[in-house]
């Protein structure tokens, strides 16, 4: 059942930079530290992405991969508890989920999640090169859905208006920074062995080819008689009725604002931005992604 932890007159903390990146309070500087030095192990698996370009969906797909496709397994345990989000916390009621991760069992891989940069990965990331899973969103659907979370997420300062969200979303002047340097440096690494770069939109056309694709990259194929119900388990009508990986209980949400699972579709933009918000983003998006090869559907 849903629940709110937190007072309703709770204000959300203050933003701060971290190596000029807007993070929000509940990521603190310490547990970015402790991040960048703490141990990785070379059988991890890592779960990256700008917020909102479909991290929950995509560690729900690595968890059913993960369990080799047995639904019950994966429906024991909360999503956050199966692939945590590794810089988050302490703060309020959230623990710190650097030292859990870091205690995590040895004898099956460890599922990550993070928002990190590139850049900002840890250490032993970048030397180990374990197995990471990007996953890529349009910039115009993102920025909606990011928008949109300030208004029922209670560590971001909300912001009513579309109009003044889109100038800092541009800017990189919002959580995490820029969505185009965060995708860029991840897009430069896609032909290494152990990145794999997939699109939310692939996955919205066919999540099942996505899903073989995502799990042979792990080298943990979903077994024949299997496969249609572990895609089904992901589709966005079945992970917004799922408990484990709906955070219809997270203290995170204003559950009295909405839901987590909002749309989950390609094309939502069209339905805020204004004609010249789009041209001027058509432009900026031209020119930042020129020369890069990365394309994105804007619609299906
Ligand atoms: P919308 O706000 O457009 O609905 P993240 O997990 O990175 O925060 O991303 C959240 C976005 O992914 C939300 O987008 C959410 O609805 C969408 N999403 C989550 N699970 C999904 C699924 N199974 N299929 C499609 N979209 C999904």
């Amino acid at each position: 059942m849903a629940h709110n932890l937190l007072p309703d007159d709770f204000k959300p903390l203050a933003d701060h930079f971290f190596n000029g990146i807007r993070v929000p309070a509940v990521i603190p500087a310490a547990s970015l530290d402790a991040v960048r030095e703490m141990e990785v192990r070379d059988d991890d698996i890592w779960v990256v992405t700008y917020p909102k370009a479909g991290t929950t969906w995509a560690q729900e797909i690595t968890s059913v991969i993960m369990e080799g496709g047995d639904l019950g397994k994966v429906k024991e345990r909360p999503l956050l508890e199966r692939v945590p989000y590794v810089e988050l916390g302490p703060i309020d009621q959230i623990p710190a989920t650097h030292k859990f991760v870091d205690a995590m069992p040895r004898d099956v891989p460890r599922l990550v999640r993070t928002h990190l940069p590139y850049d900002l990965m840890p250490k032993q990331w970048h030397e180990k090169k374990p197995k990471t899973l990007y996953v890529a969103r349009n910039p115009k659907d993102t920025a909606i859905s990011k928008w949109q979370f300030t208004k029922i997420n209670h560590y971001i300062e909300t912001v009513e208006s579309f109009f003044d969200y889109l100038p800092k979303f541009i800017e990189g002047d919002v959580s995490y920074g820029s969505w185009f340097d965060h995708n860029l440096a991840f897009w430069q690494h896609r032909h290494e062995p152990h990145v794999l770069f997939v699109k939310f939109e692939d996955m919205k056309k066919d999540l099942k080819s996505q899903m073989i694709r995502i799990a042979d990259f792990y080298g943990r194929p979903l077994p024949e008689d299997k496969i249609e119900e572990c895609v089904e388990h992901c589709t966005f009508d079945k992970m917004k009725k799922n408990p484990m990986s709906n955070y219809s209980a997270a203290p995170f949400i204003d559950h009295k604002k909405g839901t987590f699972h909002r749309k989950g579709e390609v094309g939502d933009w069209m339905n805020h931005f204004t004609v010249s918000q789009n041209e001027i983003f058509n432009s900026l998006f031209e020119e930042k992604m020129r020369g890069s090869g990365l394309t994105f559907d804007f619609e299906l």
